[in-house]
């Protein structure tokens, strides 16, 4: 089963909580909330208070994606505003044992997402430890970008390291997901597919998930 997890950065921010309903009626799975700090990537989005603000509002998984340096020091914040899964950026961890460790004490889920060209092998011996790994499929830092195709690779090598070292992993793939590229990173071995623009920019966002789940389970 592939999990669909629709990103708010290219909802209406001025009705996110509409947006988040919306979403969870059309069948979402997750929810991603995308956390940019302008200094990891040159965007910044939102903080803890918003997390806090659409808890409220949704029963659906917060998948919380934090594009921050030092991410450890707002583990707790984001958990307490509720988030489920928390997943930090492995280029900004130089003791990436030590904050996933951090994340499980916290209670949430542990993620943690590469870049599309940082290697696999920064995740190769904490692997066991991991509920997910994010693969991103565009640069970090905005919606709406082009998919990158060499990701589809290191899904494939994710997929066959899991297998073996951790089946219940949820591999995750971020940027440029849409009706045509959902169904290679699937094949690829994607189970959770994250799309903001595809969805939030379709003249019927409800239509869009229904199309990306059809896409993914072919
Ligand atoms: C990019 C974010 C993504 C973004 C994806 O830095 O991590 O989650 O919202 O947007 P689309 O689906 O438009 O590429
Ligand atoms: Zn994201």
């Amino acid at each position: 089963m592939v999990l669909l997890a629709p990103s708010i950065l290219s909802a209406d921010f001025s009705r996110l909580g509409e947006a988040v309903a919306y979403v969870e009626k059309a069948g979402a799975h997750w929810l991603h909330i995308d956390v940019m700090d302008g200094h990891f990537v040159p965007n910044i989005t939102i903080g803890p208070g918003v997390v806090k603000a659409l808890r409220p509002k949704s029963q659906l998984l917060f998948d919380v994606h934090l594009m921050v340096e030092r991410p450890e020091l707002y583990l707790r914040d984001f958990r307490a505003a509720g988030a489920d899964l928390l997943t930090v950026h492995a280029e900004v961890c130089p003791h990436l044992h030590r904050v996933i460790q951090a994340i499980k004490e916290t209670g949430a889920k542990a993620g943690v997402a590469l870049n599309p060209h940082t290697p696999l092998d920064i995740i190769k011996y904490v692997l066991e430890d991991l509920d997910m790994v994010l693969l991103m499929s565009v640069n970090p830092g905005f919606g709406g970008q082009s998919f990158i195709p060499n990701v589809l690779p290191k899904i494939s090598l994710l997929k066959e390291w899991a297998k073996e070292r951790n089946p219940e992993l949820y591999i995750q793939v971020d940027g440029g997901i849409n009706k045509e590229t959902a169904p290679l990173v699937v094949e690829a071995g994607a189970n959770v597919l994250v799309a903001g623009s595809f969805v939030f920019n379709h003249p019927n966002p409800a239509q869009a998930v229904a199309q990306l789940m059809e896409s993914a389970q072919t």
